[in-house]
């Protein structure tokens, strides 16, 4: 399958959890595939197991380094090999907040629990002390907080008599290994979905001032209310497979100049001229912060003085 989103697993001990992420994008229509398993910990069983079954490895220990200086000599593998996305499975680092940052949104962790209930270690064992019913494991998206971002996915285990945390671990990772797949999956789906896209783009162009949405050639697009439009998002235009924005530029020189630099992202959009620029969406990298400076200079570009004024008048303030 062409263009699966590229992911770095990130490890300390058995890697089971790596195991079943491995082999479930051994399936023809698993939409990832693994490009790396680092871990801090070389004798992380999970390293051999990525190696003899042809996953780049990557090994750093810890001791002796800043955790800063780790966390960087990590981020320079999971880029020199291409990573899109990390999941931590099993990671049993605190990572730095400009690590963490650096992959927002990209970086999914799984946690042997029913998020928000136990964070941090020894999870089992405290749903068991409290009588739940259920115990479980999550996928969330990792923040800077320990265990509290976004869970993405969660699948509750029932507690049965006479268990122990270690046979309630046991099988709470059974489940793991069927979540943690089907919940990357559906991840890194949901940033090639042109639906979703297009709602990226919407809440972030229609929070540039009197700003409405029409469809223009079947396309969403964003305009100046009763006045002119500054963003289209192009989904499959032509049959051309592409979800992409296209948002106004200063002109042909610009225009060439975005495409020279990086033709992977940029390129002309037929039939709006040298004023325009179309930018791809759907490649899995998207910078959303980016988009949103584009779309507001776009907006600038068209919107009347007394609104830009406005605005001016507002960030000087
Ligand atoms: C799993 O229980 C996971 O939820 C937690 O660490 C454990 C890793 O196990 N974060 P493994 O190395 O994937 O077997």
């Amino acid at each position: 399958m062409p263009d699966r989103a590229k992911v770095a697993v990130l490890i300390s001990g058995t890697g089971t959890n790596m195991a079943a992420l491995l082999y479930a994008s051994r399936a023809e229509d698993c939409p990832y595939e693994l490009v790396l398993v680092a871990s801090n910990n070389p004798e992380a069983p999970g390293l051999r197991l990525a190696e003899a079954e042809g996953v780049a490895t990557f090994a750093l220990p810890h001791r002796g380094m800043s955790r800063a200086g780790h966390d960087a000599a990590i981020d320079a593998a999971l880029r020199e090999h291409g990573a899109e996305y990390v999941a931590l499975a099993g990671y049993m680092r605190i990572l730095t907040p400009e690590f963490v940052a650096r992959w927002e949104g990209r970086m999914l962790n799984i946690h042997p629990s029913l998020l928000p209930k136990y964070k941090g270690l020894h999870t089992h064992g405290q749903a068991l002390e409290r009588g739940d019913t259920h115990a479980g494991c999550s996928v969330h998206l990792v923040t800077a907080e320990l265990d509290d971002g976004p869970v993405l996915g969660q699948t509750p285990v029932a507690v049965l008599p006479g268990d122990t945390p270690d046979s309630l671990a046991a099988r709470v990772l059974i489940a793991e290994h069927q979540l943690y797949p089907r919940v990357l999956a559906a991840h890194v789906r949901r940033e090639r979905d042109p639906l979703w896209l297009v709602a990226q783009v919407r809440e972030r162009a229609l929070a540039q001032p009197e700003t409405d949405e029409t469809t223009s050639h079947g396309m969403p697009c964003f305009g100046v209310i009763g006045g002119k439009k500054f963003a289209y998002v192009a989904t499959n235009h032509h049959g051309d497979g592409r979800t992409a924005l296209l948002v106004k530029i200063s002109g042909a020189d610009e225009q060439a100049q975005l495409i020279e630099n990086d033709p992977r992202s940029y390129y002309r959009p037929a039939y709006f001229g040298d004023a325009w620029i179309g930018i791809r969406l759907d490649l899995g990298d998207t910078d959303w912060d980016a988009i949103e400076r584009w779309l507001n200079r776009s907006w600038r570009s068209v919107a009347p003085k007394k609104l830009t004024r406005l605005l001016e008048a507002a960030e000087e303030f």
